[in-house]
């Protein structure tokens, strides 16, 4: 394996912006991966765990350690307790991954269709969308201790998993890397079909939809809003989702209803648990002020989702920081809700 100097981390990310590693490996293998830490450990250098790149924030500095980008590969299949396993390298596209799974007639992640980035990156940060998280389909992700170099398997109860959450982007952030990870999908499952965009669009269908219509419909709607990443559309120059839907009490959320209330408007939920209730980040941007197109400089809000903040072309690092910081103090001065971004911040 190369160990890499100075090379730029922006082109590795969706939102292309961001500083050098001052060094840089590409792990193609267990071995690879092991290799890399006995590099980083022997020179003390600060270790950065790369994956595809689409929701990181990176710092104009970059980053002065090494950074690892799992590229292990790798999709092996087999049964048990009647579903279908795959067993699946941190390193394989998510996406491709997905086509390949419904291709293969598998419930559990066609509504995860045309996310972007690798399979590695998806218990880190549970990832969710349309109705469905990883969280339900993983069964165990295989993980390499950074401090003793020693591999183990981690079961799904052990994750931890919860809204955006993991012990590996939480209480064990940067303990572990991922490797490989297990889903358990059902053969011959049927899509699911309940989150609003997803119902609307099958609406006036004369036959349940299957999966793979059901993937199109996902991929479909992910166009509309600049959600799928599209060469030459400036919209998908994203991080996708930049602040996570906050989760408010009860009391939180009655306080916040008085102040809807006045606007006469009426504000998005989704359940969230006892006591607690999640509301739609993107509505709080827009009703603070945020169109959808504003711009603030060569950074702005998506045309096309006011929850993506997106870089117009040769925007810095410290420009994105300036509009996340307007929009979090506009959205705390109107609506008294904090807003906590949902990208990784690299470098700062
Ligand atoms: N809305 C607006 N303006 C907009 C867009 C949406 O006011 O420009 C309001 C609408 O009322 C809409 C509501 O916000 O009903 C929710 O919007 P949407 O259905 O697009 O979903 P979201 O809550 O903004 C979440 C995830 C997405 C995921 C979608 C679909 C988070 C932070 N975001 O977005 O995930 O794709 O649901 O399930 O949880 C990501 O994490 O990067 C991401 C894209």
């Amino acid at each position: 394996m190369k160990i890499q100097e100075n090379i730029p981390l922006a082109p590795c990310t969706t939102f292309k912006v961001g500083g050098p590693a001052r060094y840089f490996a590409d792990a193609f293998s267990e071995q690879d991966i092991q290799n890399a830490l006995e590099f980083s450990t022997s020179r003390k250098l600060a270790l950065f765990v790369l994956g595809g790149g689409s929701n990181l924030v990176v710092s104009d500095e970059g980053w002065p350690g090494l950074v690892v980008k799992v590229s292990i590969p790798g999709i092996q299949t087999g049964t048990a307790n009647g579903k279908m396993l795959f067993h699946v390298g941190a390193g394989e596209d998510w996406d491709g991954f997905v086509a390949k799974a419904v291709a293969a007639d598998c419930a559990g992640i066609e509504c995860l269709s045309g996310i972007p980035g690798t399979v590695g990156g998806t218990p880190v940060q549970n990832v969710g969308a349309y109705g469905q998280e990883v969280a339900e389909t993983i069964t165990r992700v295989r993980a390499l201790e950074v401090a003793t170099g020693k591999i183990s398997e981690i079961s799904n109860a052990e994750c931890g998993f919860s809204y955006r959450t993991s012990i590996f982007n939480s209480t064990e952030r940067g303990r572990y890397i991922v490797l490989a990870t297990t889903f358990a999908l059902t053969s011959g499952g049927k899509p699911r079909i309940e989150y609003a965009d997803l119902k609307k669009y099958f609406a006036n269908a004369s036959t349940p939809p299957s999966l793979r219509e059901t993937r199109n419909a996902v991929r479909t709607i992910r166009h509309g809003k600049a959600m799928l990443i599209t060469p030459d559309d400036e919209d998908c120059r994203s991080a996708g989702s930049f602040f996570k839907n906050p989760i408010l009490t009860t009391d939180q959320y009655d306080a916040l209803n008085k102040v809807v209330r006045v606007m006469n408007k009426q504000i998005p939920t989704y359940p969230a648990g006892e006591g607690k209730v999640k509301i739609a980040a993107a509505w709080l941007v827009e009703n603070a002020g945020f169109h959808k197109g504003y711009s603030l400089g060569p950074v702005g809000i998506s045309r096309k989702h006011s929850l993506a903040i997106v870089n117009r072309g040769g925007a810095k690092v410290t420009d994105i920081v300036a509009l996340k910081n307007q929009v979090q103090q506009r959205v705390r001065q109107v609506f008294g809700v904090e807003l906590h971004p949902e990208p990784v911040f690299v470098g700062f």
